[in-house]
């Protein structure tokens, strides 16, 4: 699978950065720095040869904005969903939360263009709107689908804050095989965990569990049965003094002391997490999309 180059995603993070900073310090649902940001990935994608789409709802007399990004190919009755949150709190520019996870399921999309993928499931990606009001954008979107539609999607990939300062590795615990917080997903979603934990092992890097509590965008997916996984470096939670001396960083200090604040810039990201994830989620993608290995093998 291939490597993103970390390069390409720290470039998005600036763009989501100066568009934070044009607009009044941040990219919050029914702030113009929220459109201006849909807009930038959308030009991306459109340029790179995907279909796009701007599905518009209204939320607290807002008018809020998911867009969504088809790869043309693939098995149309067996469709890989990819997404993050595009839009940020309103205290800052949430170039953590969640411009990581943003740019980097931009640029594994922009890789599978760049390779010309020609994929065995459909690949779709989405950058959700109004996630820090309630998950808004992404209920919507699963909501409005068509039964048909939403039998189609055999799983969804969620990124958010992917790129934590004082990083720690977690894997949604689809499968609660921790027995702690909340799971087990629908099935499926142990496989999701299996493939993700899959790409951290083979670099070495220890992975936890982090509780399958609906509280991101998968929340909706898993609420109507649909396989859900993702990656996640932590928020406001505390790095214990056993992963500090696992993965590194700073015990007794927040994963991310920037969470949710003004300090939320590009001097806020770990740039080892991103590069691990944005490759995990490359890899992922391959190894259930792209490239999968074929049955009986
Ligand atoms: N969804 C939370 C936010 O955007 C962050 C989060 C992601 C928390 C994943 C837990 C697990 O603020
Ligand atoms: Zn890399
Ligand atoms: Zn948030
Ligand atoms: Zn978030
Ligand atoms: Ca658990």
């Amino acid at each position: 699978s291939p490597d993103i180059p970390l390069a390409n995603v720290k470039a998005h993070l600036s763009q989501f950065q100066s568009i934070a900073s044009a607009n009044g310090g941040n990219r919050a649902h029914g702030r113009p720095g929220y459109l201006a940001s849909a807009n930038y990935v959308k030009g991306r994608l459109d340029a790179a040869g995907y279909t796009t789409t701007l599905q518009s709802f209204t939320y607290n007399g807002a008018t809020g904005y998911n867009l969504i990004a088809d790869w043309p190919g693939g098995d149309p009755n067996q469709v890989l969903m990819v997404g993050a949150h595009l839009d940020s709190v309103t205290a800052g520019p949430g170039i953590n939360d969640n411009g990581s996870g943003s740019a980097a399921v931009l640029e594994t999309a922009l890789e599978v263009a760049r390779q010309g993928v020609n994929p065995a499931k459909h690949l779709r990606f989405a950058w959700w709107g109004a996630e820090e009001l309630g998950l808004i954008g992404s209920r919507y979107y699963v909501n409005n689908l068509p039964v048909t539609e939403r039998s189609k999607i055999k799983g969804y990939l969620n990124f958010d804050m992917v790129g934590s300062p004082n990083a720690g590795y977690f894997i949604y615990d689809g499968d609660n095989s921790d027995g702690t917080g909340s799971g087990p997903g629908p099935a499926g979603s142990a496989e999701l965990e299996r493939v993700l934990q899959g790409y951290f092992s083979s670099i070495g890097v220890p992975t936890e569990g982090t509780d399958f509590d609906g509280r991101s965008d998968y929340g909706p997916f898993i609420a109507v049965g649909i396989p859900a996984g993702g990656t996640f470096t932590g928020a406001e939670g505390i790095k214990s003094s056993a992963q500090a001396a696992k993965w590194g960083g700073s015990a007794g200090v927040a994963f991310d002391r920037c969470y949710h604040r003004s300090c939320d810039t590009t001097t806020n990201i770990n740039d080892t997490a991103l590069d691990r994830n944005a490759d995990a989620i490359a890899d992922a993608v391959w190894d259930i999309a792209v490239s999968p290995p074929s049955p009986g093998t």
